[in-house]
């Protein structure tokens, strides 16, 4: 991936931090993107520290249209060059029954975990196309493919996200730019720790009966990157230790 720009959202945590590792060990010039510089200099810090390229640009997705149009911009002037990898993960996981959903929790779910993708999609996409070549993965969920009490919000953004990943393959793929989407099971992150030993009970169920290390996500998303994935377009790749399959 030497030469190669790659955009992560919310790389600032967790599986995003686990990407932006991946991607700068194989080469990339890695754009770590949150709203929490102190967070995003460290993660940067680490990647350059382990001999990587990397830099911060902040930014909150809650903002929708204009904010990823706006970080789209920046990341653009900061690379110097087209971003020819993109990974959607920023993400908020509001769970709440739908009588007691605040508005502003519905509204940063979809913001954050729709439009910002959306319109990060449409900003830097053409430009991929233009090229050649491109990658996008979008970091989906299996709570968007089952239900699961309290996440009807957060599931039907995830649903809306697998949709818009076969769309943005029917659009983009003809011109070189692949997009596929990774199904994340319970995974061990400083976002999924408020949920306690309801994590472990969620992944009890599946066949792997564990929850997962972030860096078993990032493997996947490295996988549908790079050149080993040339024939995948518009997948979405199971990685929640068989919990849908079973
Ligand atoms: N962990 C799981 O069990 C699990 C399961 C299924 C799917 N997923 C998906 O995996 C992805 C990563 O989850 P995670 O568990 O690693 O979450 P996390 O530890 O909470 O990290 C979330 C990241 O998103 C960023 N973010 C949140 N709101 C933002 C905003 N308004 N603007 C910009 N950045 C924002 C955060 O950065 P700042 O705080 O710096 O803004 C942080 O870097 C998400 O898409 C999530 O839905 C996770």
């Amino acid at each position: 991936m030497t030469g190669s720009t790659a955009l992560v959202t919310g790389s600032t945590s967790g599986i995003g931090t686990a990407i932006a590792k991946e991607l700068a060990q194989r080469g990339a010039h890695v754009l770590v993107c949150g709203r929490d510089a102190e967070r995003g200099e460290r993660v940067v810090g680490d990647l350059r520290g382990a001999g990587g390229r990397a830099d911060f640009i902040p930014a909150d997705l809650g903002g929708g249209a204009a904010a990823a149009k706006d970080l789209a911009a920046r990341a653009q002037r900061v690379a110097d060059r087209n971003v020819d990898i993109l990974v959607n993960n920023a993400a908020v996981g509001i769970i709440a029954p739908t009588a007691d959903m605040p508005e502003s929790g519905f509204d940063a779910a979809i913001a954050t975990n729709l439009a910002a993708p959306y319109y990060l999609v449409g900003a830097l996409a053409p430009a991929m196309a233009e090229t050649g070549k491109g990658a996008i993965v979008n970091i989906a969920s299996m709570a968007g493919e089952f239900a699961l009490p309290g996440m009807s919000v957060y599931g039907a953004t995830k649903a809306a996200l697998l949709f818009l990943t076969k769309s943005w393959a029917a659009e983009f793929g003809p011109r070189g730019v692949r997009v596929n989407a990774v199904t994340v099971g319970p995974t061990r992150t400083p976002g999924s720790a408020e949920l306690g030993e309801a994590l472990d009970a969620l992944a009890a169920q599946a066949p792997a009966g564990r929850v997962a290390d972030p860096a078993e996500i990032a493997s996947a998303v490295v996988f549908l990157i790079s050149g080993a994935a040339s024939f995948v377009h518009g997948a979405a790749l199971s990685v929640d230790g068989g919990r849908t399959a079973v």
